[in-house]
């Protein structure tokens, strides 16, 4: 039988640093999708691993006294490096390619040195600045008030002989590729790809450098090293045994073109442009999905090592386990959109969703069917007419939680199982099996109820496997499930436990966590954290991860220190025309309104202070503007988030106010530019 296959990555991470929550976030996503695939019987592939080279690794290697490669072994193989996280983590990758393997090494030379003899890849000038007494070539974008990076001195212009990629060439096909296809997901991404990169016009890329050393010679003019995006983005094919011996070639026919890249948004353009275009030229198929995810924000602002603002999966993981932080990333932000991270969001979850719901719901039906059956559930049972909903809500399941797993929409599978959670606690709460339990007459009735708890409880965590494999683990063992009510397909089969089910109380799996002691402790610990890495702070820090390729270059090479914004960073800020579905006062205050606006893919609540000045029916139905992705906000002690602000302007000295509308027939979600 041909078995379907599916392949899936992760990005490579760069080992310049000790990775953060942002990156696990990642990880775990591409885990959760690589386990639900195997779950429903494909064969899977997921590759991840580490992008190593580049001038940036080179010059922390220096810092350290060390050689670059001793650099990243230590980052990648070393105590509590990258591939200990993913142990943590119970990421279940199949392969893990370093870009300073062997083989991705001379299988990148003999794809470059393909490109070349086809024409693609040819030899020009790269027009730039140069630091004299540094020896060293830099982009504009790269220079620090002007001056060179590293020292501070003038720059003069330079000219420098580099090898172009002909991205120009296929701008056209991908244009296409991005517009008329699903190839980039979500869709909402696209039009920033095609509006602020191609329309604009693609420039031929730089795609060797001379400048450093850290890097894949090319083989026939070794002065240069290949760009490290080239390098980076073939890794998802050579690890696949592709212009490689290492790897089978069958891998290759077999799992290649991926079925989808999950990355960061902010090489988004890299995955959607450049990578489509090289495989192109390299007649290769091109994967099916790109998605590229939001960021985990932490204040509200970008998470970086030098300010010691990361948050450490370590630290949670090993406070709260691998599943808890697991679920808690997946369940509480949206995988397409940025989200705010916080101890305190982490914590309410735990306690919400694991401890008290899905907790609170295996132990009680463990210890009733102890307490009242010793473990045993006898064979003769009634039904009652409680257990018709409850029935249906569990059997359509795996329906619900399969449509959103296929749009990645984590948040919303996990919703759905919870959904179905909580009709279960509430199952306990109408048919009272504690009242049942009161006389001889109701225990079938009873048998029966506990019966349907665990068996909504065992469809539950079939579905929660890809998820939290080690806690699904347990509670299998606690409601006795054999392999056959482990799989997808059982998980529409209610009543696969045996009648008579043996269930076993076990540990709690979930305790209750003290929030307010806890949150006092983690904000220590990483206060600690903070001062440590603060003391350690080089200014360098901050700038970019790799050179810049041309003038139009990559939104994430901007440092975070300029007054100034360039284009680019305006083009991070998500403007949006959205329609406003509902608008009240709100009794807490007398200065805002409660907004609820449709942006093209969801309603969103936005509080606004425009009370004064607007009532709820003027706004009703309208069309206006709103900044899309900015940080959510905590508003009102909590009480209330909003997602965003909308364009209202001063209209005088006392503090007028005016709103943009757009006209009716503007599609919400459409981008302003
Ligand atoms: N090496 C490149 C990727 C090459 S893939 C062919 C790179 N590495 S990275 O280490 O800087 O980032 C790896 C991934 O981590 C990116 O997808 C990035 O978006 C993600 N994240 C880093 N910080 C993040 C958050 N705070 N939140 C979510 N993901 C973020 O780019």
């Amino acid at each position: 039988m041909n078995q379907k296959k599916f392949y899936i990555t992760t990005p490579i991470y760069y080992p310049s640093d000790k990775l953060h929550i942002g990156h696990t976030y990642c990880t775990v996503a591409t885990d959760a999708m690589a386990r639900y695939k195997r779950l429903q019987g494909y064969n899977v592939k997921f590759l991840t691993g580490t992008d190593e080279h580049g001038q940036k690794i080179e010059l922390k290697a220096k810092e350290a006294g060390v050689t670059p490669q001793q650099f990243v072994d230590n980052i990648v193989e070393g105590p509590k490096g990258v591939k200990d996280l993913w142990k943590l983590m119970n990421i279940s990758y199949d392969r893990f390619i370093r870009t300073t393997d062997d083989y991705h090494v001379a299988a990148i030379q003999k794809i470059f040195k393909k490109m070349y003899e086809k024409g693609d890849i040819y030899k020009g000038k790269y027009v730039g600045k140069y630091c004299t007494p540094c020896e060293s070539f830099w982009t504009e974008s790269q220079l620090v008030n002007g001056c060179c990076p590293d020292c501070g001195r003038p720059v003069v212009d330079a000219e420098e002989e580099a090898y172009f990629f002909r991205l120009s060439k296929y701008a056209d096909r991908v244009r296409d590729l991005l517009v008329n296809t699903d190839f980039l997901l979500p869709r909402s991404r696209v039009n920033e790809m095609v509006h602020n990169f191609i329309d604009p016009g693609l420039e031929d890329l730089c795609v060797s450098r001379t400048s450093f050393k850290w890097g894949i010679p090319v083989d026939f003019d070794p002065k240069h090293v290949v760009y490290v995006w080239i390098d980076a983005l073939f890794n998802y094919t050579t690890a696949l045994g592709f212009m490689n011996d290492k790897y089978p070639d069958s891998d290759y026919e077999t799992f290649w073109p991926a079925d989808v890249h999950f990355i960061g948004k902010e090489i988004v353009r890299f995955h959607s442009i450049i990578w489509p275009a090289m495989l192109m030229s390299m007649d290769m198929p091109l994967p099916k999905h790109v998605y590229g995810h939001g960021w985990l924000l932490l204040d509200g602002g970008k998470m970086s090592k030098s300010k010691g603002n990361v948050v450490d999966p370590y630290l949670l993981a090993e406070r709260y386990s691998a599943d808890a932080l697991r679920y808690f990333l997946l369940r509480d932000f949206p995988f397409g959109s940025d989200g705010n991270f916080s101890n305190e969001l982490l914590i309410n979850r735990i306690n919400m969703d694991l401890a008290n719901d899905l907790g609170n719901l295996l132990s009680r039906t463990t210890a009733m069917a102890d307490k009242y059956f010793g473990g045993n559930l006898p064979i003769e049972q009634d039904e009652g007419p409680e257990d018709a909903a409850l029935l249906e809500k569990a059997r359509g399941l795996r329906d619900r939680y399969e449509a959103d797993m296929e749009a990645y929409a984590f948040q919303n599978a996990l919703a759905d199982v919870f959904e179905v959670i909580d009709n279960a606690n509430k199952y306990i709460d109408a048919t009272a099996p504690w009242v049942l339990a009161k006389s001889e007459d109701s225990k079938p009735r009873l048998a029966r109820v506990l019966y349907n708890l665990a068996e909504t409880l065992r469809i539950c965590t079939v579905l929660l496997q890809p998820f939290m494999p080690t806690t699904c683990e347990k509670i299998f063992a606690q409601l006795n499930v054999e392999a056959d009510g482990k799989t997808w397909d059982s998980a529409t089969a209610f009543g696969t436990l045996p009648v008579n089910a043996t269930l076993h109380k076990g540990e709690n799996i979930f305790p209750r966590i003290d929030a307010a002691k806890e949150l006092a402790e983690l904000e220590a610990l990483e206060a600690a954290q903070k001062a440590a890495a603060q003391a350690a702070n080089a200014p360098a820090e901050e700038k970019e991860e790799k050179p810049a390729e041309s003038g139009a270059a990559s939104a994430e090479l901007i440092g975070e220190h300029e007054e100034e914004i360039t284009f680019d960073d305006f083009c991070k800020v998500e403007l949006r025309v959205a329609e406003v579905r509902a608008c009240e006062r709100m009794k807490e205050s007398k200065k805002l309104l409660h907004l609820t606006v449709f942006d093209g893919e969801r309603e969103r609540c936005i509080l606004s202070g425009i009370a004064k000045w607007f009532a709820p029916e003027d706004l009703i139905g309208k069309k206006i503007g709103i900044v899309a992705n900015l940080a959510p906000r905590p508003m009102m002690k909590g009480k209330y988030v909003s997602e965003g602000m909308i364009f209202a302007a001063d209209t005088d000295v006392d503090g007028g106010c005016s709103i943009a509308f757009f006209p009716d027939n503007t599609p919400a979600g459409a981008r302003i530019h």
